[in-house]
Protein backbone atom coordinates (compact mmCIF):
# COMPACT_ATOMS: atom_id res chain seq x y z
CA UNK A 1 0.00 0.00 0.00
CA UNK A 2 1.50 3.78 -0.50
CA UNK A 3 -0.30 6.98 0.81
CA UNK A 4 -0.33 9.27 -1.59
CA UNK A 5 -1.35 13.38 -0.92
CA UNK A 6 -2.80 15.11 -3.48
CA UNK A 7 0.82 16.46 -4.59
CA UNK A 8 1.67 13.38 -5.39
CA UNK A 9 4.22 13.40 -2.24
CA UNK A 10 4.55 9.69 -0.83
CA UNK A 11 3.97 9.81 2.72
CA UNK A 12 5.90 6.99 4.60
CA UNK A 13 6.89 9.15 7.69
CA UNK A 14 4.35 9.21 10.81
CA UNK A 15 4.56 11.14 13.89
CA UNK A 16 2.82 9.71 16.78
CA UNK A 17 2.27 12.32 20.22
CA UNK A 18 1.94 9.93 23.48
CA UNK A 19 1.32 12.72 25.91
CA UNK A 20 0.78 16.05 25.87
CA UNK A 21 2.70 16.00 29.50
CA UNK A 22 6.23 17.17 30.43
CA UNK A 23 8.15 17.46 33.28
CA UNK A 24 9.92 20.93 31.60
CA UNK A 25 8.09 24.21 30.21
CA UNK A 26 10.53 25.23 27.53
CA UNK A 27 9.91 28.89 26.40
CA UNK A 28 9.41 28.15 22.73
CA UNK A 29 6.90 25.03 23.38
CA UNK A 30 4.65 25.99 26.43
CA UNK A 31 3.00 28.75 28.60
CA UNK A 32 4.16 29.34 31.79
CA UNK A 33 1.10 27.63 33.07
CA UNK A 34 -0.32 24.68 30.93
CA UNK A 35 -3.44 22.88 31.84
CA UNK A 36 -3.22 19.07 30.40
CA UNK A 37 -5.79 17.08 28.54
CA UNK A 38 -7.95 15.08 31.31
CA UNK A 39 -7.43 11.22 30.44
CA UNK A 40 -10.19 10.36 28.51
CA UNK A 41 -9.39 12.98 25.60
CA UNK A 42 -6.23 11.11 25.11
CA UNK A 43 -5.52 8.12 22.96
CA UNK A 44 -5.28 4.83 25.33
CA UNK A 45 -1.77 2.47 24.55
CA UNK A 46 -4.51 0.41 22.75
CA UNK A 47 -5.42 3.05 20.41
CA UNK A 48 -1.91 4.20 19.85
CA UNK A 49 -0.93 0.45 18.82
CA UNK A 50 -3.69 0.31 16.64
CA UNK A 51 -3.31 4.05 14.63
CA UNK A 52 0.70 2.59 14.14
CA UNK A 53 -0.43 -0.79 13.13
CA UNK A 54 -2.92 0.69 10.54
CA UNK A 55 -0.48 3.13 9.30
CA UNK A 56 2.35 0.41 8.76
CA UNK A 57 -0.33 -1.34 6.76
CA UNK A 58 -0.97 1.86 4.54
CA UNK A 59 3.01 2.40 3.74
CA UNK A 60 4.25 4.28 6.80
CA UNK A 61 7.87 2.78 7.27
CA UNK A 62 9.41 5.28 9.68
CA UNK A 63 7.87 6.23 13.17
CA UNK A 64 8.68 8.42 15.48
CA UNK A 65 7.23 8.98 19.00
CA UNK A 66 6.76 12.28 20.41
CA UNK A 67 5.08 14.22 23.45
CA UNK A 68 5.26 15.97 25.40
CA UNK A 69 7.93 13.88 26.51
CA UNK A 70 7.19 10.39 25.27
CA UNK A 71 8.80 8.62 28.50
CA UNK A 72 6.66 10.30 31.40
CA UNK A 73 3.92 8.09 29.71
CA UNK A 74 3.40 4.51 31.57
CA UNK A 75 3.35 1.81 29.52
CA UNK A 76 5.74 3.60 26.71
CA UNK A 77 8.67 0.63 26.83
CA UNK A 78 6.00 -2.08 25.91
CA UNK A 79 3.94 0.23 23.69
CA UNK A 80 7.68 0.81 22.08
CA UNK A 81 8.35 -2.90 21.70
CA UNK A 82 4.71 -3.58 20.36
CA UNK A 83 5.03 -1.22 17.59
CA UNK A 84 8.62 -1.95 16.64
CA UNK A 85 7.64 -5.46 16.00
CA UNK A 86 4.98 -4.58 13.29
CA UNK A 87 6.46 -6.01 9.70
CA UNK A 88 7.03 -3.63 7.18
CA UNK A 89 8.15 -0.58 9.69
CA UNK A 90 11.80 0.18 9.20
CA UNK A 91 12.16 2.41 11.83
CA UNK A 92 10.87 3.06 15.45
CA UNK A 93 12.44 6.25 17.49
CA UNK A 94 12.06 9.04 19.28
CA UNK A 95 12.92 12.40 20.35
CA UNK A 96 12.92 12.96 24.29
CA UNK A 97 14.08 15.44 26.65
CA UNK A 98 16.25 13.10 28.22
CA UNK A 99 15.15 13.37 31.73
CA UNK A 100 14.35 9.59 32.23
CA UNK A 101 16.89 7.94 30.10
CA UNK A 102 19.20 6.89 32.65
CA UNK A 103 16.05 5.03 33.53
CA UNK A 104 15.18 3.91 30.20
CA UNK A 105 17.76 4.14 27.64
CA UNK A 106 18.40 0.02 27.89
CA UNK A 107 14.68 -0.92 28.01
CA UNK A 108 13.82 1.20 24.97
CA UNK A 109 16.96 -0.01 23.09
CA UNK A 110 15.76 -3.54 24.14
CA UNK A 111 12.33 -2.67 23.03
CA UNK A 112 13.65 -1.67 19.63
CA UNK A 113 14.06 1.79 19.50
CA UNK A 114 16.28 2.73 17.23
CA UNK A 115 17.53 5.93 16.68
CA UNK A 116 16.98 8.92 19.53
CA UNK A 117 16.51 12.83 19.43
CA UNK A 118 17.72 14.37 23.08
CA UNK A 119 16.98 18.04 22.95
CA UNK A 120 19.84 20.01 24.40
CA UNK A 121 19.55 24.06 24.30
CA UNK A 122 22.17 24.82 26.70
CA UNK A 123 25.23 23.31 28.43
CA UNK A 124 24.99 26.08 30.98
CA UNK A 125 22.99 24.98 34.05
CA UNK A 126 21.47 28.57 34.78
CA UNK A 127 20.68 28.57 31.53
CA UNK A 128 19.09 25.38 31.06
CA UNK A 129 16.93 25.94 33.96
CA UNK A 130 16.25 29.86 32.40
CA UNK A 131 15.45 27.73 28.95
CA UNK A 132 13.18 24.79 30.26
CA UNK A 133 11.55 26.88 33.19
CA UNK A 134 12.61 23.87 35.50
CA UNK A 135 14.74 21.30 33.84
CA UNK A 136 18.16 20.33 35.73
CA UNK A 137 21.15 20.34 33.16
CA UNK A 138 22.46 17.36 35.25
CA UNK A 139 19.90 15.01 34.83
CA UNK A 140 19.95 15.18 31.02
CA UNK A 141 23.75 14.81 30.58
CA UNK A 142 23.34 11.68 32.69
CA UNK A 143 21.13 10.37 30.74
CA UNK A 144 22.98 11.11 27.47
CA UNK A 145 25.43 9.45 28.71
CA UNK A 146 23.29 6.55 29.86
CA UNK A 147 21.73 6.38 25.66
CA UNK A 148 25.05 6.42 24.21
CA UNK A 149 25.88 2.78 26.43
CA UNK A 150 22.80 1.69 25.52
CA UNK A 151 23.65 0.59 21.81
CA UNK A 152 20.99 3.19 19.58
CA UNK A 153 22.24 3.20 16.23
CA UNK A 154 21.97 7.25 16.31
CA UNK A 155 21.69 9.60 19.01
CA UNK A 156 21.31 13.28 17.58
CA UNK A 157 20.87 16.46 19.66
CA UNK A 158 18.26 18.99 19.14
CA UNK A 159 18.61 22.93 19.69
CA UNK A 160 16.31 25.77 19.13
CA UNK A 161 18.61 28.62 18.61
CA UNK A 162 17.69 31.82 20.27
CA UNK A 163 18.76 35.01 20.30
CA UNK A 164 20.02 36.12 23.42
CA UNK A 165 19.40 32.84 25.20
CA UNK A 166 21.65 30.48 23.64
CA UNK A 167 22.86 31.73 20.38
CA UNK A 168 26.35 32.45 21.71
CA UNK A 169 26.60 28.61 22.69
CA UNK A 170 26.69 27.25 19.36
CA UNK A 171 30.28 26.57 18.78
CA UNK A 172 30.33 24.91 22.72
CA UNK A 173 27.15 22.78 21.65
CA UNK A 174 28.85 21.82 18.93
CA UNK A 175 31.97 20.37 20.24
CA UNK A 176 29.91 18.68 23.14
CA UNK A 177 28.43 16.92 19.93
CA UNK A 178 31.89 16.10 18.31
CA UNK A 179 33.73 15.03 21.43
CA UNK A 180 31.00 12.31 22.47
CA UNK A 181 30.18 11.58 18.36
CA UNK A 182 26.99 12.68 18.23
CA UNK A 183 25.18 14.23 15.28
CA UNK A 184 23.74 17.62 16.36
CA UNK A 185 20.52 19.62 14.66
CA UNK A 186 19.80 23.33 14.78
CA UNK A 187 16.00 24.21 14.59
CA UNK A 188 14.49 27.24 13.68
CA UNK A 189 11.79 28.35 15.87
CA UNK A 190 8.18 28.13 14.89
CA UNK A 191 5.56 29.72 16.03
CA UNK A 192 2.80 27.72 17.43
CA UNK A 193 0.66 28.68 20.18
CA UNK A 194 1.05 31.69 22.55
CA UNK A 195 4.26 31.32 24.68
CA UNK A 196 5.02 34.37 25.95
CA UNK A 197 7.75 36.31 24.88
CA UNK A 198 8.67 37.91 21.12
CA UNK A 199 9.33 35.06 18.79
CA UNK A 200 10.58 37.51 16.24
CA UNK A 201 12.62 39.16 18.61
CA UNK A 202 14.82 36.04 19.28
CA UNK A 203 14.68 34.48 15.95
CA UNK A 204 18.32 33.28 15.09
CA UNK A 205 18.62 32.47 11.35
CA UNK A 206 20.23 28.91 10.44
CA UNK A 207 22.07 31.15 8.03
CA UNK A 208 23.46 32.79 11.15
CA UNK A 209 24.41 29.36 12.52
CA UNK A 210 26.23 28.41 9.91
CA UNK A 211 28.61 31.22 9.35
CA UNK A 212 29.30 30.59 13.01
CA UNK A 213 30.32 27.16 12.79
CA UNK A 214 32.07 28.06 10.25
CA UNK A 215 34.09 30.57 12.45
CA UNK A 216 35.83 27.40 13.83
CA UNK A 217 35.43 24.38 11.19
CA UNK A 218 35.11 24.05 7.76
CA UNK A 219 31.89 22.11 6.60
CA UNK A 220 31.63 19.87 3.94
CA UNK A 221 27.43 19.21 2.34
CA UNK A 222 26.55 15.74 2.58
CA UNK A 223 23.32 14.37 0.66
CA UNK A 224 22.49 12.40 3.55
CA UNK A 225 19.00 12.13 4.56
CA UNK A 226 17.34 10.96 7.95
CA UNK A 227 13.83 10.90 6.67
CA UNK A 228 13.52 14.63 7.60
CA UNK A 229 13.48 17.97 7.07
CA UNK A 230 16.73 18.44 7.89
CA UNK A 231 19.58 19.21 5.86
CA UNK A 232 23.30 17.72 6.89
CA UNK A 233 26.88 19.00 6.95
CA UNK A 234 29.87 17.09 8.30
CA UNK A 235 33.52 18.28 9.58
CA UNK A 236 36.06 15.93 8.13
CA UNK A 237 37.86 15.55 10.82
CA UNK A 238 35.49 13.74 12.92
CA UNK A 239 33.51 11.65 10.53
CA UNK A 240 31.48 10.41 13.66
CA UNK A 241 29.37 13.21 13.91
CA UNK A 242 26.70 15.29 11.46
CA UNK A 243 25.34 18.64 11.70
CA UNK A 244 21.69 18.93 11.01
CA UNK A 245 19.97 22.41 10.15
CA UNK A 246 16.13 22.42 10.52
CA UNK A 247 15.35 25.79 8.67
CA UNK A 248 11.22 26.40 8.72
CA UNK A 249 11.78 29.74 7.95
CA UNK A 250 15.02 30.66 5.92
CA UNK A 251 14.74 27.27 3.47
CA UNK A 252 11.43 25.81 3.47
CA UNK A 253 11.31 22.26 2.96
CA UNK A 254 7.63 21.42 2.29
CA UNK A 255 8.12 20.75 -1.19
CA UNK A 256 9.79 17.18 0.09
CA UNK A 257 7.32 16.54 2.72
CA UNK A 258 6.70 12.55 3.94
CA UNK A 259 5.32 12.68 7.11
CA UNK A 260 1.71 13.26 8.75
CA UNK A 261 1.10 14.07 12.49
CA UNK A 262 -0.91 12.80 15.30
CA UNK A 263 -1.64 14.47 18.22
CA UNK A 264 -2.05 13.23 21.62
CA UNK A 265 -6.20 13.27 21.23
CA UNK A 266 -5.98 11.40 18.55
CA UNK A 267 -6.47 14.22 15.73
CA UNK A 268 -4.44 13.58 12.03
CA UNK A 269 -3.03 16.39 11.34
CA UNK A 270 -2.16 17.23 7.57
CA UNK A 271 0.44 20.09 8.67
CA UNK A 272 2.38 21.55 11.53
CA UNK A 273 1.42 24.89 10.09
CA UNK A 274 -2.37 24.39 9.31
CA UNK A 275 -5.35 23.69 11.91
CA UNK A 276 -7.15 20.88 9.10
CA UNK A 277 -7.53 17.98 10.92
CA UNK A 278 -8.83 14.49 10.88
CA UNK A 279 -10.66 13.29 14.13
CA UNK A 280 -9.19 9.46 14.52
CA UNK A 281 -10.03 8.94 18.27
CA UNK A 282 -13.78 9.54 17.34
CA UNK A 283 -13.32 7.44 14.01
CA UNK A 284 -11.46 4.56 16.03
CA UNK A 285 -14.04 4.95 19.22
CA UNK A 286 -17.16 4.49 16.61
CA UNK A 287 -15.92 1.27 14.72
CA UNK A 288 -13.67 -0.63 17.45
CA UNK A 289 -13.54 -3.59 14.80
CA UNK A 290 -13.73 -2.18 11.61
CA UNK A 291 -9.85 -0.26 10.44
CA UNK A 292 -11.33 -0.37 6.83
CA UNK A 293 -13.59 2.76 8.09
CA UNK A 294 -10.74 4.64 9.50
CA UNK A 295 -8.42 3.73 6.54
CA UNK A 296 -10.63 5.09 3.93
CA UNK A 297 -10.77 8.73 5.70
CA UNK A 298 -7.41 8.72 6.03
CA UNK A 299 -6.75 8.09 2.44
CA UNK A 300 -9.51 10.86 1.74
CA UNK A 301 -8.78 13.55 3.86
CA UNK A 302 -4.80 12.96 2.30
CA UNK A 303 -6.23 15.01 -0.61
CA UNK A 304 -6.49 17.80 1.61
CA UNK A 305 -2.57 17.79 2.53
CA UNK A 306 -1.60 21.93 2.05
CA UNK A 307 1.13 22.42 -0.06
CA UNK A 308 3.55 24.19 2.63
CA UNK A 309 3.25 26.17 5.72
CA UNK A 310 2.78 30.29 5.55
CA UNK A 311 4.80 30.11 9.35
CA UNK A 312 5.29 34.12 9.61
CA UNK A 313 6.85 35.59 12.67
CA UNK A 314 5.18 38.25 13.25
CA UNK A 315 1.69 39.05 14.61
CA UNK A 316 -0.38 36.41 16.61
CA UNK A 317 0.80 32.75 16.02
CA UNK A 318 -1.78 31.54 12.86
CA UNK A 319 -1.34 28.20 14.68
CA UNK A 320 -2.50 28.32 18.09
CA UNK A 321 -1.67 24.41 19.41
CA UNK A 322 1.56 24.06 21.23
CA UNK A 323 4.13 22.11 20.25
CA UNK A 324 3.38 19.95 22.96
CA UNK A 325 -0.25 18.71 21.61
CA UNK A 326 1.14 18.45 18.14
CA UNK A 327 4.35 16.82 18.61
CA UNK A 328 7.62 18.40 18.87
N1 LIG B 1 9.82 25.60 17.34
C1 LIG B 1 10.77 24.71 16.96
N2 LIG B 1 11.00 23.56 17.61
C2 LIG B 1 10.26 23.32 18.69
N3 LIG B 1 10.27 22.28 19.52
C3 LIG B 1 9.33 22.48 20.46
N4 LIG B 1 8.71 23.65 20.26
C4 LIG B 1 9.26 24.20 19.16
C5 LIG B 1 9.05 25.39 18.43
N5 LIG B 1 8.13 26.28 18.78
C6 LIG B 1 11.16 21.13 19.34
C7 LIG B 1 12.35 21.14 20.22
C8 LIG B 1 12.31 19.92 21.00
C9 LIG B 1 11.28 19.08 20.30
C10 LIG B 1 10.47 18.29 21.25
O1 LIG B 1 10.44 19.98 19.63
O2 LIG B 1 13.49 20.97 19.45
O3 LIG B 1 13.55 19.29 20.95
FE1 LIG C 1 8.85 19.36 27.03
FE2 LIG C 1 10.06 19.10 24.66
FE3 LIG C 1 8.18 20.98 25.00
FE4 LIG C 1 10.52 21.21 26.22
S1 LIG C 1 10.16 21.20 24.00
S2 LIG C 1 8.50 21.55 27.16
S3 LIG C 1 11.04 19.14 26.69
S4 LIG C 1 7.86 18.80 25.08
Amino acid sequence: MDLKDGFGRRINYLRLSVTDRCDFRCLYCMAEKMTFLPRAQILSLEELYRLARIFVGQGVRKIRLTGGEPLIRPGIVELCHDIAKLSGLEELVMTTNGTQLTRLATPLAEAGVKRLNISLDSLDPIRFKTITRIGNLGHVLQGIESAQKAGFQRIKLNCVVMNGRNADEILNLVDFALSNRLDISFIEEMPLGRVGGLRQERFCSNDEVRAKIEERYSLIHSAEQSGGPARYVRIPAYPHSRIGFISPHSQNFCSSCNRLRVTVEGRLLLCLGHEKALDLKQLMRRYPESDGRVIDAIHTVLAQKPLRHEFSLSGDPQVLRFMNVSGG
